[in-house]
């Protein structure tokens, strides 16, 4: 599946998205403390909050921190972001390409960005998120683990296919090192009732 597919399918998502996803950090007591605790390991500086869709991630670092910018290739997503989040700046953007100068960022929140990639690409993503981050900075990632694809065929109703990857954590943090971050934090949690039932891995790393 290539990019221009991936982005059709969120596009078309968005509005169904936002009514599944918008809220979720409602119920999600643990990724609360940790989005809170990646504000406090991030030194002064912009985040990017690179793949946020409509947003959710955004807005909880917008109220508790300020001073981010949310990000994300699909146009639909961003609208849907600027409409609910008009006090907070998104652009369209890809994270293979980002057009930002190289140290720029000192803080980069990643949520499930990562899930219709696989291995060879994840690098290439690392890579790129190194590149924008200035040295000390903190990448906190998220993303499916207990590796396996799956096939969507009709992606939130939408009559679009998605194809989902999940990932072993340890070849993650593997893929991470070799691109040059230092490991902080990591943890696997287990799904919530309202989720879709996958545990799900949560990384601090930092630009060494
Ligand atoms: C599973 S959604 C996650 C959205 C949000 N962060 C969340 O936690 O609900 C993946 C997001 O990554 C975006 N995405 C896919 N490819 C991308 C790329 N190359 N650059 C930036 N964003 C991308 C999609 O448009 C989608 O909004």
């Amino acid at each position: 599946m290539n990019q221009e597919q991936i982005t059709e399918a969120y596009d078309a998502a968005a509005c169904m998205y936002v009514e599944k996803c918008f809220d979720e950090l409602s119920y999600k007591p643990l990724d609360r403390i940790l989005i809170s605790r990646f504000i406090e390991m991030v030194n002064g500086g912009k985040i990017l909050d690179i793949g946020c869709g409509p947003g959710q991630t955004t807005k909880y670092i917008h109220e508790n921190r300020g001073n981010v910018i949310g990000m994300d290739i699909s146009g639909e997503m961003i609208s849907a972001a600027r409409e609910l989040n008009p006090a907070i700046q998104f652009s369209i953007g890809d994270m293979f390409n980002l057009k930002l100068k190289d140290s720029e960022i000192t803080g980069i929140s990643s949520f499930y960005a990562i899930v219709n990639f696989q291995y060879p690409d994840i690098l290439k993503i690392f890579r790129e998120y190194y590149r924008v981050l200035n040295r000390k900075g903190i990448l906190l990632l998220s993303f499916h683990v207990e590796e396996k694809e799956l096939k969507v065929e009709n992606f939130f109703e939408t009559g679009k296919p998605l194809d989902f990857y999940y990932f072993d954590e340890n070849k993650i943090i593997e893929i991470l090192s070799e691109t040059g971050f230092n490991m902080i934090e990591a943890l696997v949690r287990f799904p919530y009732k309202e989720e879709y039932p996958s545990k799900r891995a949560y990384i601090f790393a930092e630009k060494w």
